[in-house]
């Protein structure tokens, strides 16, 4: 009976609140989250076990880093030759992890379905369905699109795409899976009630794809599309350079099991994490893991040391995630303080402190044997929306694209009007070649807001 396996794990509060039939509180909704939990996990992670340990910094040191310059140098020709091939050979696969709700946004939906162009509002998966449609065409290959989703909005996501007609994808490349979930607990240990009934469940974190890769039969489909890389990305970033073939020749021609693009951090204080070499092994330390220690390390002559910012651009060989993911991988969990809404002992609404434990991608990186790192410059291919004003913001997003594709024209020389807009779509353009091979078509002077496409 559930009660009574409720006390034996420790859990007798909930036992208590659902003999007692408090308002809201769901038997079915917490029989069913229970089943989907490993306790013994969760145990041993408040007791701490498991948790990413602190950052000697006797031990960290700067890593080897592709400056962003490399890419115009003749000797990235080689390796964007390589990448090419790979596209054109149909061995890539797109990647996005989605997760993650627009709440920061004030939207109450996938991140994915934000409108982020600066003149059609395009949304960020339009965007990046867009670019690998764009792609697909230009090496004449299929790249599929994986994207992980979760519990909270894998319905509404799927829905999205089929709505606006997978955005020209067919949809036999365009593949879902959900990522895995995990309780949140009072520091204690103790579960928690959602509003809705069952257990607060969070999204185990993107370290989670590779296991739910996995679990859903997509690793195995990959394998058998022939997919040799994986370009990994998040949702959040419409400045991706989806499959950028110098990176992904870079990371296969050396050898790389998993490989980052760097940005070079804005200041001392920007929340991303670091690239950086600890025990002489790659890893990315995250921002909130980062002592001042290490986040104020200057240089000698007060640069920042640690500058690599994360961008959370990856490629990642398909058989390293097959490797690491067969005997079971278990990537250290990262613990989070968190408000959370919940009932109360009647059943009305409350809200906790409580703790959520969340897993890394980029936590695989050590487990690499070898690694490749390129940074690339911010105003190219970094953008993410994170908050709704000010930095990371929708508002910087859309200026950031609009100046990148006034860039591009005005070095194509037309002339566009200070005060315009102007938005490219993927489809007309992927980058300046692209634009350069149809700039008959365009017109020499821009007057006003325009879309390209
Ligand atoms: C993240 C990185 C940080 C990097 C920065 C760059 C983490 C922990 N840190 O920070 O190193 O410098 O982006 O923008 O990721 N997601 C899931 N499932 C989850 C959790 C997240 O799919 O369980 C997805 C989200 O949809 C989003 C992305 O992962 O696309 C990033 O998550 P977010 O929580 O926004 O990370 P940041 O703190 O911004």
């Amino acid at each position: 009976m559930l009660e009574k396996r409720l006390r034996l794990i420790g859990q007798g509060h909930i036992a208590r609140l659902l003999e007692e039939g408090v308002p809201f509180v769901s038997r079915d909704a917490v029989e069913r989250d229970l089943s989907g939990v490993d306790m013994g996990l969760v145990d041993e992670l408040v007791q701490g076990r498991h948790l990413f340990g602190d950052v000697d910094l006797s031990r960290v040191e700067p890593p080897e880093v592709f400056p962003a310059s490399f890419g115009d140098t003749p000797g990235a020709l080689p390796y964007r030759v390589h990448g090419e091939k790979l596209l054109r050979e149909g061995r890539v696969a797109a990647l996005v992890v989605a997760g993650g709700q627009g709440s920061r946004l004030g939207v109450e939906a996938p991140k994915g379905v934000v409108g982020v162009t600066p003149v059609t509002g395009k949304s960020l998966f339009q965007v990046h369905a867009e670019k690998v449609l764009a792609l697909s065409r230009k090496f004449s290959s299929s790249i599929p699109l994986f994207l992980m989703t979760s519990r909270e909005n894998d319905q509404a996501t799927r829905f999205f795409f089929r709505e606006h007609g997978f955005f020209g994808l067919d949809p036999a490349d365009v593949f879902f899976f959900v990522q895995g979930m995990l309780p949140s607990v009072t520091p204690a240990g103790g579960l928690i009630l959602s509003r809705e009934g069952g257990l607060f469940l969070n999204p185990d974190g993107h370290g989670g794809t590779l296991s739910a890769l996995r679990k859903s039969g997509c690793l195995d489909l990959m394998e058998e599309r022939g997919i040799s890389e994986i370009f990994y990305f998040q949702v959040d970033n419409p400045l991706v350079a989806v499959c950028d073939p110098l990176f992904i020749g870079l990371h296969a021609v050396n050898g790389a099991d998993m490989s980052t693009k760097v940005v070079r951090k804005r200041d001392f204080d920007e929340k991303v994490g670091v690239i950086a070499k600890v025990d002489g092994r790659t890893r990315v330390v995250e921002y909130s893991d980062m002592g001042d220690g290490m986040r104020l390390a200057a240089d000698d002559e007060g640069g920042m040391l640690y500058w690599a910012g994360n961008s959370a651009i990856h490629v990642i060989r398909r058989d390293f995630v097959q490797a690491i993911t067969g005997t079971g991988l278990r990537l250290p969990f990262h613990k989070a303080a968190k408000a959370i809404a919940t009932l109360g002992e009647q059943g009305e609404p409350v809200e906790i402190r409580g703790v959520k434990f969340e897993t890394f991608v980029f936590d695989a990186l050590p487990m690499a044997k070898c690694t490749v790192s390129l940074e690339v410059l911010r105003e190219d291919e970094f953008a993410p929306v994170k908050n709704r004003a000010g930095e990371d913001s929708l508002e910087s997003a859309m200026a950031m694209q609009s100046r990148l594709h006034r860039r591009w024209l005005e070095d194509l020389g037309i002339r566009v009007d200070p005060g315009c807009l102007v938005e490219i779509s993927p489809l007309f353009a992927l980058g300046k070649s692209d634009l350069k091979a149809r700039v008959e078509s365009l017109p020499g002077n821009i007057v006003k807001d325009m879309y390209i496409g």
